[in-house]
C-alpha cells in the first residue's frame, strides 16, 4: 500500500467502521434492498476502477482528458492565479496535473478522497510532480460535511474541482444538494469545475458499463468481497451477478448487483432474504444535456459560465461559479 510523503500531514476523517455497518445494514433493510456507492472504493476496488477507465468501451476518462488537454489554457485562465484547488473524490488524479501545470501559483491542492491507498499514491506522484505546491490530503467521504485544512498562503478563489462525471452519481435532488455544499465551501469569489458525461445513443452508454472484458461486473461484485471482509458478511460471489441498464427515460444508467438464486446472506449477525433474481441497486450515472446540467446548477444557486467539450460532444466540463457573485456573466456556450 501506497503511503503519504512523511512530510505531509493527512487529514483523517475518513468513515468509522460502525459508520458503514450501519449504512449497509439500512441499506439492506431498505424496499428495494441498495448499497452505498462509495463503499466500492476500497484498495482493490480503486484498482478496478482505474483498470475501467482504460477500457475500450470506457469513453468518458478518454474523453475529458482530451478536452482538458485541448482547453487547458482557457480552462486555467477562467480560473485565473493564486487558486486553492480542491478536489471532490480525486481517486488517481491523473487529470489533476493538467490543471496544476496550467494554473497560475497554486496556493495549495486539497484531494479529498474516500479510498487511503488512491489518496497515498496520488499525493506521493504529484508532490514529486509539483514540488512548490502545498499538498493537504484529506482521507474523507466528501458527501459529509467537511472541514477543509487550512493553507499557508491565502487563496484569492477557493476553486472545486469535480472531475469524472462523479456528479452523475446522485440522483437530481442530491446532485443539487452536494453542488450547493460545494457553492457555500467555495464562498462568494469560488469557482467549480465539474466534470459531466453527456446524454448519447443508448449502446454507448451500456456498453461502458458493460465491457466485455468484465472489469465492471468485477468492480461492482467487489463490494460483496469487501462486505465479507470487514463486516464478516458471507455473500457467496457466484451467486450473485453485475448487471447495468440504460433508462432513457430517466437518462441515467442504473447498475445493480442481482442474486442468480433464493438465498440468505448473513451481515454482522443480522440475516438477509434475497429471492432469485432480486436486484440491489448499487450505483446510477447520470447523463446530462447542457440545459438540464444547467437547470440543477441553477437550484444549487450556480451559474454556469462556461462549458467545454470534446470534439464528438460525449463529454463536457462546466465552470460554474454563485449565481449572485458579481462578473456572473455567463459567456456563450463553448463546443471543441
Ligand atoms: N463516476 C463513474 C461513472 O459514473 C463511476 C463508474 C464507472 C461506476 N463505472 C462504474 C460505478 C460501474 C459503478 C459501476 O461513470
Amino acid at each position: 500500500m501506497s503511503t503519504v510523503p512523511s512530510e505531509i500531514f493527512l487529514h483523517d476523517l475518513h468513515p468509522s467502521a460502525a459508520g458503514i455497518r450501519g449504512e449497509v445494514l439500512a441499506g439492506l433493510a431498505h424496499r428495494p434492498k441498495r448499497l452505498p456507492s462509495k463503499y466500492l472504493y476500497d484498495a482493490r476496488g480503486s484498482e478496478l476502477f482505474e483498470r475501467i477507465c482504460e477500457l475500450p468501451e470506457y469513453y468518458l476518462t478518454r474523453a475529458e482528458l482530451s478536452l482538458m488537454r485541448a482547453h487547458a489554457a482557457a480552462i486555467a485562465a477562467a480560473l485565473g492565479p493564486r487558486t486553492l484547488l480542491v478536489e471532490y473524490g480525486s481517486g488517481s488524479a491523473t487529470k489533476t496535473p493538467l490543471l496544476l501545470e496550467r494554473l497560475a501559483d497554486v496556493v495549495a491542492y486539497v484531494p479529498v478522497e474516500i479510498s487511503r491507498s488512491a489518496l497515498g499514491a496520488s499525493v506521493e506522484r504529484l508532490s514529486g510532480q509539483f514540488p512548490g505546491t502545498q499538498m493537504l490530503p484529506v482521507w474523507a467521504d466528501f458527501t459529509q460535511p467537511l472541514t477543509l485544512p487550512e493553507p499557508v498562503r491565502s487563496p484569492r478563489r477557493t476553486v472545486i474541482y469535480f472531475p469524472g462525471s462523479t456528479i452523475g452519481n446522485f440522483d437530481t435532488d442530491a446532485a443539487v444538494c452536494l453542488l450547493s455544499q460545494m457553492r457555500r465551501e467555495m464562498g462568494p469569489d469560488g469557482m467549480a469545475l465539474v466534470g459531466v458525461d453527456l446524454v448519447k445513443p443508448e449502446p454507448l452508454i451500456e456498453a461502458a458499463y458493460n465491457d466485455a472484458a468484465g472489469v465492471t461486473a468485477e468492480f461492482t461484485l467487489n463490494l460483496l468481497r469487501r462486505l465479507n471482509e470487514e463486516l464478516g458478511a458471507d455473500f457467496d460471489l457466484r451467486a450473485f451477478r453485475h448487471r447495468a441498464r440504460y433508462h432513457p427515460e430517466r437518462e441515467r444508467i442504473e447498475t445493480h448487483i442481482v442474486s442468480r438464486a433464493e438465498q440468505e446472506v448473513s451481515v454482522d449477525g443480522h440475516r438477509f432474504h434475497f429471492a432469485a433474481g432480486e436486484a440491489m441497486q448499487v450505483e446510477i450515472s447520470c447523463k446530462y444535456s447542457c440545459e438540464s446540467f444547467a437547470r440543477i446548477a441553477k437550484r444549487a444557486g450556480l451559474r454556469v459560465m462556461q462549458v467545454w467539450t470534446d470534439p464528438q460532444r460525449l463529454f463536457s466540463v462546466q465552470c460554474l461559479r454563485p449565481a449572485g457573485s458579481m462578473h456572473a456573466h455567463p459567456q456563450p456556450v463553448r463546443a471543441d
